[in-house]
């Protein structure tokens, strides 16, 4: 049988929260020092809500939201990582094997890149794949927008899956 190639991308953002609310700054599975996390229902890790989505979206399965839904209590303050380990798993059982994806995390602040090691050793062990198959980014939006103006922050992620 010839080899199946499938392409997949997500998108996602997450407003900060209030300083006061002392939630910490999850992003691609790393705690990222900084004064504001990010509100969600789960830890708000947008890096990984991101890449969940574009691994889905690869498999023709439905979205991040049908499997892990936020009205869903078992979710709330869950650990993103979490779900990526069940999507990866979901894969799995399908057939597909990942061969590489890459994120841009979109952030006026903070400052990203001391982190991206990290947070490449973090995916890529719940991704099982080598570091090198993982992509990690950042980049600001020069002031614009609401990534801009540090209202949120933004992750756009693509994943290649491929099945004999
Ligand atoms: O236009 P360009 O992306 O080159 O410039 P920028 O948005 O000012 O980002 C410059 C560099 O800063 C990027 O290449 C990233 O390595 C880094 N960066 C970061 O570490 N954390 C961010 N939140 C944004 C950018
Ligand atoms: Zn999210």
């Amino acid at each position: 049988m010839s080899e199946m190639i499938r392409i997949g991308q997500g998108f996602d953002a997450h407003r900060f929260c209030e300083a006061s609310d002392d939630r910490p700054l999850v992003i691609g599975g790393v705690v990222i020092p900084h004064d504001r996390g990010l509100l969600a229902h789960s830890d708000g890790d947008v890096a990984i809500h991101a890449l969940c989505d574009a691994l889905l979206g690869a498999a023709g399965l439905p979205d991040i939201g049908h499997f892990f839904p936020d009205t869903d209590q078992r979710y709330k303050g869950v650990d993103s990582t979490e779900l990526l380990a069940k999507v990866v798993a979901e894969l799995e059982e399908a057939g597909w094997q990942i061969e590489n994806v890459d994120l841009t995390i979109i952030a006026q602040a903070p400052k990203i890149s001391p982190w991206i090691t990290d947070m490449k050793k973090s995916l890529a062990d719940l991704l099982r794949v080598s570091s090198m198959a993982v992509g990690v980014k950042a980049t600001t939006s020069e002031g614009m927008g609401f990534t801009g103006r540090a209202e949120g922050i933004a992750t756009l992620a693509v994943a290649l899956l491929t099945r004999n």
